[in-house]
């Protein structure tokens, strides 16, 4: 079948009346779903056990999402011993079928969109734009992997091999085997639907281990991907807690790739252990971590400022600033420093706190773990600089904190070093635009970052010195794009895997060469 070539799924457009009904009852559809048990899936066995995680909604904390099966090791060894069974015949079903099962998955998907979506708002507390684009960016994943598994298979056509008179000669990329997927909270549906179709589309078979506050959309996922035929097996479903599975799957000797996206210190984790060797274990593992961010943005003084001030509150407090892509420093050249942060302060004030199902611009904050570590990073930032708005909890049934905006930080206070991951902003000044390049490179991440100035020789500067995966000028510096900005961080951001990008599947791949005597 030709194959348009691909295209990014276009945003919901929520001003559309049309649109908000059709959202709203998709959200009152899954309301009335709320509260079920899930299984583990582990081949064709839908396993429910005792043991559950209690999914929750962090905008109303009564409100229950779902019960998730927990596997326990033994569980988790069961399924690693089907994923390995099935690799034998998954790894030699033809590409072209294997991909068929992703381009059945990305339409079924875009049919039940807003169902998934709705999921996120009540699950993870995204609102409404922010959930679409975390549906649109699993469509993508799935459309975009399935045109790289076929046309990795078809290598030797488009990059042939240098020709010898004496032998044919070819190139093929042959899947790892079977291994472990393991993706965060923040892009529940996006990342663990991109993580693990890259890894079965390319021949391999997956353990899921879904994040623990999210596990209701990464089941629906799950049996979406049996719904559409995916055969028993190949992927299999093993929620747990991390410190009885986590660590079991990852020293396994028979997981042969480990695909990780979260923080830099379970990352680091994973890859230590990983390097050993396990008895009986005939494989260096393969890890591919993406980690955390401390990703800012730097403004000089012929920037557009408004245009600047709209990017660094949308990056900052989209999705309560829980993205790895957030801006959680802005760096602001002196001339332009008050000015800036008395507009920042301006579209700050017009930020509504409230419920995600209801569209609140700013949500609340994953669960009770991150609210009390983000409002602990908010008393040590009071410490740290000047409080311009925002500062503590917000009100509302749920874990909702104002967003917060802290000015004059030093570059080495800790709110402009470490990691937060949620609505607080840290705002420094530098003497000019290589001063704030300098401060935006010093911390140990290396993921996201934007500039904002009109010059176009500091742009060629700003392009040639800012150290970081994914760097952007005049714009945001959240909200990557599948195929349009293949998306991964230097230093301890991670691997700089580039998911959504030509080289990702290569990552899943081993390459074998084959040489025959003519
Ligand atoms: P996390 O590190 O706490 O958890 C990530 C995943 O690892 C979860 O599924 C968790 O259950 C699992 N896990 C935890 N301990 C484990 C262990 N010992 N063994 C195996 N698995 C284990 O991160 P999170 O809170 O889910 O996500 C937020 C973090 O993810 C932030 O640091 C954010 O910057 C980062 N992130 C990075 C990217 C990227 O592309 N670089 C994208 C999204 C999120
Ligand atoms: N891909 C996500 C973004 O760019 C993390 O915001």
């Amino acid at each position: 079948m030709n194959r348009q070539p691909f295209a990014n799924e276009p945003f919901t457009d929520f001003s559309l009346d049309e649109n908000k009904k059709a959202f709203l009852a998709a959200l009152a559809k899954v309301k009335e779903q709320l509260g079920q048990d899930y299984p583990l899936h582990i081949g064709s066995e839908k396993i429910l056990t005792e043991e559950k995680i209690v999914s929750m909604n962090p905008g109303d904390t009564g409100q229950v999402i779902g019960r998730v099966s927990k596997a326990s090791q033994e569980l988790a060894e069961k399924a690693m011993q089907v994923a390995l069974e099935k690799f034998e015949s998954w790894q030699r079903v033809p590409p072209l079928e294997r991909a068929e099962y992703l381009f059945k998955a990305a339409a079924r998907m875009r049919e039940r969109k807003h169902e998934f979506s709705a999921l996120m708002v009540l699950e993870a507390g995204k609102n409404w734009a922010e959930a679409d684009a975390d549906t649109a960016e699993a469509i993508d994943f799935m459309e975009f992997y399935a045109r790289e598994v076929i046309r990795l298979s078809e290598t030797n056509i488009h990059s042939p091999l240098v020709k010898i008179p004496q032998e044919d000669n070819c190139l093929s990329y042959i899947p790892l085997g079977g291994g472990v997927v393991i993706p965060p909270w923040n892009f529940p549906l996006a990342i663990c639907v991109g993580m693990t179709t890259a890894a079965i589309g390319s021949g391999n078979t997956v353990l899921l281990k879904p994040a623990s506050p999210t596990p209701v959309i990464a089941h629906q996922f799950v049996a979406l991907m049996e719904e559409i035929g995916l055969p028993a097996g190949v992927l299999n479903f093993i929620p747990g807690n991390s410190s009885e599975i986590g660590d079991f799957l990852v020293t396994h000797p028979k997981t042969r790739f480990i695909s990780f996206t979260g923080s830099k210190e379970v990352g680091l984790r994973i890859n230590k252990l990983a390097a050993e060797t396990a008895k009986g274990q005939i494989w260096i593992k393969r890890v591919i971590a993406e980690m955390g961010g401390k990703d800012g943005i730097v403004v000089d003084e012929t920037a557009d400022l408004d245009a600047a001030a709209a990017s660094i509150v949308g990056s900052a407090f989209g999705f309560q600033g829980q993205k790895c892509s957030a801006a959680s420093r802005a760096i602001i050249v002196e001339s332009v420093y008050e000015q800036m942060v008395q507009k920042i302060v301006e579209l700050v004030s017009k930020l509504r706190v409230g419920p995600a199902d209801e569209n609140a611009p700013v949500g609340p904050v994953v669960d009770q773990a991150a609210y009390n570590r983000i409002l602990d990073y908010i008393e040590v930032g009071k410490r740290e600089g000047r409080l311009l708005i925002g500062g503590q909890k917000a009100e509302g049934n749920g874990y909702y904190i104002q967003p917060t905006v802290i000015a004059d930080v030093d570059p080495k206070a800790r709110i402009m070093q470490e990691e937060i991951f949620g609505p607080v902003l840290a705002v420094a000044k530098a003497k000019d635009y290589q001063e704030a390049i300098d401060i935006y490179n010093d911390t140990e991440f290396g993921l996201t970052g934007s500039f904002y100035s009109t010059d176009e020789a500091r742009i060629a500067y700003a392009t040639d010195r800012m150290h970081c995966g994914n760097l952007y000028i005049n714009r945001k510096c959240t909200g990557a794009l599948v195929g349009v900005h293949p998306f991964g961080g230097f230093n301890m951001s991670g691997t700089d895997s580039k998911a959504g990008g030509h080289d990702y599947l290569l990552l899943f791949t081993q390459a074998k060469v084959t040489s025959r005597k003519k």
